[in-house]
């Protein structure tokens, strides 16, 4: 949702601005621009371009800009049209100083009102350039930072923002409410970015910004402080992840190499969690004592797109392992529901990026009226994780597309582990019992290297079905998740409208859409449940539905009733939603690619869902 960048050192600006860009492209790739003070002409040089960073980078080999200050912005349209003249940075009515925005004021139209009503003539239909404007408003005798101050505290809503100005061009200023924002360190530089891989490769010494706090960067030297002008304490945080991890390293896309990391990821965080020994579940980071956790009555799971399916994973984990009840709600809806929870209620949040407003309003609900909140998440030090009572990382390392496939299976891990680290401190399960389930957990990193294997294979079988127009995935008990995440895939990447539903409901509708211009992926593992997935292919194929099955290795049954299956390792049941979604991310990924859609960052999306 918007991506910021801010450079300030001796180097020249624009290619810095311009690869934060291309890293931050994942949360909005509508039109981008960037601002630098040019020292030599006394102005700030402005750049913009509708459309990816690509179509700036044209603009910028043509037109430079010189300097060693300036800030970025990749843009995710909310107020106006994704236009040249609507994309960031926005300037005030002398041109004295830029801002670039992410987040949304909701105040804008009554303070552009009063804006236009005292002289000043607006150049764009967003929201952001009112802050452009009132910041030049308040910048008379004072630093830009008390103007930014000042600006800041009339808007409503939720904003990041980067400010640089003519006339102190030995500053740059970030300010955050409700949208994230950090500042890198450096040597004689530093910056200001969204999200910690825009600065991947220029620095891993990183601070993360508040809400209500402001930084003023020199090119060596920063100051924190609050709205109230108050210096504020911050120790730089160092981070793990290196510039590796967010390229491409000769996949095609970011999507295709997520995917084959899985086993990694997913091994590194077994080996992290469950100590070899004892084979007891640890996540030292989580800091909730044990004895919170004893009693609980209820959890509660909240989150959005792709967590939200992880979330209906670990509630059939949680219910069976752990025999308490748990309910799941999309955090849009949980947050503004009359809820039932209070202090025996976990609140577990589950978000890739731990900025999701929604996500992070529900956990703020739930906080308010009592519950313990746990946060699962992959990006350190976001605000979710800094909000909740505990937190548990995902360590995916960073996911730049925006379809979410790594950072899906390791929550999904994430909760089985949680679900048996509660087994252990609340005796639900004999330890014997446990101790079983985690060797077969430890199988499943391997089990998922074995279905990458074949994935030309998949490959093959998605370029045959790319032509169908609609698509049906159906799957029961614990795969129910599996097949709404397998249709979201194909729905987000390749555009075809898929439906994702529990096997035993397509009775009561979906079978009115089966004919032979339907493809319908069912999982069909072997499970309690697999007698009555071979009825429902029966349905489907005697309607003349085109069925693809996820079946488990060995299988007979199914190769009789269709001939297009993929084979996955058998597995326990428990555990097929980590080994059933591979294919089904591989085949949205090669349908999309067959198609001629960009999987990395298709249409109207963005990775981080910074409004509600
Ligand atoms: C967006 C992304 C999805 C993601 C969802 C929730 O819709 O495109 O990939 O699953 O947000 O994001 P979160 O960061 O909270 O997991």
């Amino acid at each position: 949702m918007c991506g910021i960048i801010g450079y300030i050192g001796s180097r020249e600006a624009q290619p810095i601005l311009l690869n934060g860009l291309k890293r931050l492209e994942y949360r909005g790739y509508d039109s981008s621009g960037i601002a630098v003070i040019s020292p030599k002409r006394n102005a700030i040089s402005i750049r913009k371009s509708p459309g990816k960073i690509k179509l700036l980078e044209k603009v910028l080999k043509e037109k430079p800009v010189f300097g060693s200050v300036g800030i970025g912005h990749t843009r995710w349209a909310t107020h106006g049209s994704p236009t040249q003249g609507n994309a960031h940075p926005h300037a005030d009515c002398k041109n004295e100083i830029a801002v670039v925005h992410n987040g949304i004021i909701e105040n804008f139209e009554a303070l552009k009102l009063q804006l236009i009503k005292e002289g000043h003539c607006f150049l764009s239909q967003t929201d952001t350039e009112v802050i452009a404007h009132l910041i030049g408003k308040f910048y008379n005798d004072i630093p830009l930072e008390d103007a930014v101050r000042q600006a800041l505290r009339l808007l409503r809503g939720s904003f990041a923002v980067g400010v640089i100005s003519k006339r102190e061009t030995a500053k740059m200023v970030g300010a955050r409410l409700g949208s994230p924002l950090i500042l890198g360190l450096g040597k004689n530089e530093n910056y200001i970015a969204s999200d910690v891989p825009a600065i991947l490769g220029l620095t891993r010494d990183v601070i993360f910004l508040e809400d209500n706090e402001m930084a003023i960067l020199g090119k060596d030297s920063f100051k924190v402080i609050d709205w109230h002008g108050q210096p504020v304490a911050k120790k730089p945080v160092h981070i793990a992840w290196d510039t590796a991890s967010a390229q491409k390293q000769g996949y095609k896309h970011f999507m295709l190499k997520e995917i084959n990391e899985q086993p990694q990821v997913l091994e590194n965080l077994l080996n992290l969690r469950i100590d070899t020994k004892s084979r007891k579940i640890n996540f030292k980071e989580m800091e909730i004592c044990e004895d919170k956790l004893k009693d609980l009555k209820h959890i509660f799971i909240v989150a959005c797109g792709t967590a939200y399916h992880a979330g209906i994973v670990g509630k059939y984990a949680l219910e069976s392992l752990c025999s308490i009840p748990v309910s799941i709600d999309f955090s849009s809806e949980f947050r503004y529901r009359d809820l039932l929870v209070g202090p025996d209620t976990l609140v577990i949040a589950i978000s890739q990026s731990g900025e999701t407003a929604d996500t992070l309003a529900g956990a703020r609900e739930a906080k308010k009226r009592g519950s313990i909140v746990i946060s699962i998440c992959n990006v350190l030090g976001s605000t979710l994780t800094r909000e909740s009572d505990g937190v548990i990382y995902t360590h995916a390392g960073p996911e730049i597309g925006v379809a979410s496939t790594k950072a899906y299976t390791a929550q999904v891990l994430v909760l089985y582990l949680f679900a048996f680290y509660l087994a252990q401190i609340r005796a639900s399960m004999p330890v014997v019992k446990i101790n079983r389930y985690l060797d077969d957990l430890n199988k499943i990193p391997k089990q998922i290297g074995m279905i990458l294997k074949r994935q030309q294979t998949i490959a093959k079988l998605a370029r045959k079905h790319a032509h169908f127009g609609s698509f049906l995935y159906l799957g029961r008990n614990i795969n129910v998740p599996t097949v709404l995440e397998g249709a979201l895939k194909l729905k987000e990447i390749a555009y075809i409208p898929a439906e994702g539903y529990a096997a035993g409901e397509m009775k009561h509708g979906p079978i009115a859409l089966i004919d032979e211009y339907r493809a319908v992926v069912c999982i069909a593992v072997e499970s309690k449940v697999f007698e009555k997935m071979v009825s429902n292919i029966q349905e489907i194929k005697s309607r003349k539905g085109k069925v693809i099955a996820i079946a488990t290795e060995g299988n007979k049954e199914i190769k009789g009733l269709t001939s297009e299956v993929v084979y996955i390792p058998k597995c326990e049941e428990i555990f097929s939603p980590l080994l059933a979604v591979v294919p089904l991310q591989l085949l949205a990924y090669h349908i999309a690619v067959k198609r001629g859609c960009d999987a990395d960052q298709p249409r109207n999306l963005a990775k981080s869902v910074t409004v509600e």
